[in-house]
C-alpha cells in the first residue's frame, strides 16, 4: 500500500519509537500528526520537524483525543505508542496492588485511543499497537510489563475479528535505545551495550527499526491480527 497523502494519527509520538514512526511516514509521504502529553516535547519536535504536526495529548483524556482525531479528519492509520503508566520492575510479591494496577495504564491509554479514534478511521484503515517482548518472554521483576503486554496483544487480537474489514496490529519492541532507558543517566551507553551482549544479535535495538516494523504493519493490506517482533532475536533461547 502506497501511504502517500494517507493521513496517520500517532499518539505518544514526540520520543522514540513514536518520533521514529512520524517521521518515517512523512517521508513515506503521508500527513502525520503526532501527539503526547509534554508541551516541551511538542514543541521541541515542532521545531525539529516543522512537516508533522505535533499537539498535546494524554491518552488518558477522551476529550482531548477525540478534539485530535477530529482535527485530522479522515484518518488512515492510528499508531498508539505512547508509555501511558508508571512500571514497577519487582517481583510480584513484592509490589503493593497499587504499583500492579499503575502498569496497565498504558492499556487503558490504548483502550481510549481506539474508541475514540476508530469513528475516524476508513474502512481499509489500520490500527497499530505496541506491546513488548517481556509479553512472552518475562524474566523475574517484569510481571507488571508481562502482564500489560499480554493484555495489549489480546486486545489486537479481539480487535481485528470485531473492526475488521480495519485491519489491527501489534509491534513488540525487544530492549531499544529511547528516552525509557534515560533513567540510568550517564551510564546508560554502557548499560545498553552491556544489555546488547545477552541478545542474539548482540546490541540493542534503534527505534527507527521498530518504526520499519510499525510501517510495515501500517502499509500491507493483508495483515492484521498480527504481532511483529521487532527484537533482535530476544524471544530465542
Ligand atoms: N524502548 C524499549 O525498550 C521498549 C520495549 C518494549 C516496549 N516498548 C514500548 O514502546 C512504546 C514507546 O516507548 P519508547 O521506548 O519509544 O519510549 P519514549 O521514548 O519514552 O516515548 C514514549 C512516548 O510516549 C509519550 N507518552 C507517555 N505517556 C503518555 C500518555 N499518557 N499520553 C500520551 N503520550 C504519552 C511520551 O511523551 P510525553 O512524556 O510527552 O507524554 C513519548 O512521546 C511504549 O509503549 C513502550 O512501553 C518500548
Amino acid at each position: 500500500m502506497d501511504i502517500q497523502g494517507q493521513n496517520i494519527v500517532i499518539i505518544g509520538g514526540t520520543s522514540g519509537i513514536g518520533l521514529a514512526t512520524a517521521v518515517a511516514a512523512q517521508k513515506a509521504g503521508a500527513n502525520v500528526w503526532s501527539a503526547s502529553r509534554s508541551m516541551d516535547k511538542v514543541s521541541l519536535c515542532q521545531t525539529n520537524h516543522p512537516e508533522i504536526q505535533f499537539s498535546q495529548v494524554d491518552t488518558h483524556d477522551p476529550e482531548g483525543l477525540k478534539s485530535l482525531f477530529q482535527s485530522a479528519g479522515r484518518i488512515n492509520h492510528i499508531v498508539g505508542a505512547a508509555t501511558g503508566a508508571d512500571r514497577t520492575m519487582l517481583p510480584f510479591m513484592e509490589q503493593t496492588d497499587e504499583q500492579f494496577r499503575e502498569a496497565f495504564n498504558k492499556f487503558w491509554g490504548y483502550t481510549n485511543v481506539v474508541r475514540q479514534g476508530v469513528p475516524f478511521l476508513v474502512d481499509d484503515g489500520s490500527i497499530t499497537l505496541i506491546s513488548g517482548t517481556p509479553a512472552r518472554k518475562c524474566n523475574p521483576g517484569m510481571s507488571s510489563v508481562s502482564c500489560t503486554g499480554n493484555a495489549v496483544e489480546g486486545l489486537i487480537r479481539a480487535l481485528a475479528t470485531e473492526l475488521a474489514p480495519r485491519r489491527v496490529n501489534g509491534v513488540a519492541p525487544g530492549i531499544i535505545d529511547t528516552a525509557m532507558f534515560d533513567r540510568f543517566g550517564d551510564k546508560k551507553a554502557a548499560a545498553l551495550e552491556n544489555i546488547g551482549k545477552g541478545i542474539l544479535l548482540g546490541r540493542v535495538g534503534a527505534a527507527e527499526e521498530v518504526a520499519a516494523g510499525i510501517m510495515l504493519a501500517i502499509s500491507n493490506p493483508y495483515m492484521t491480527g498480527v504481532v511483529l517482533d521487532v527484537d533482535g532475536g530476544a524471544l530465542l533461547p
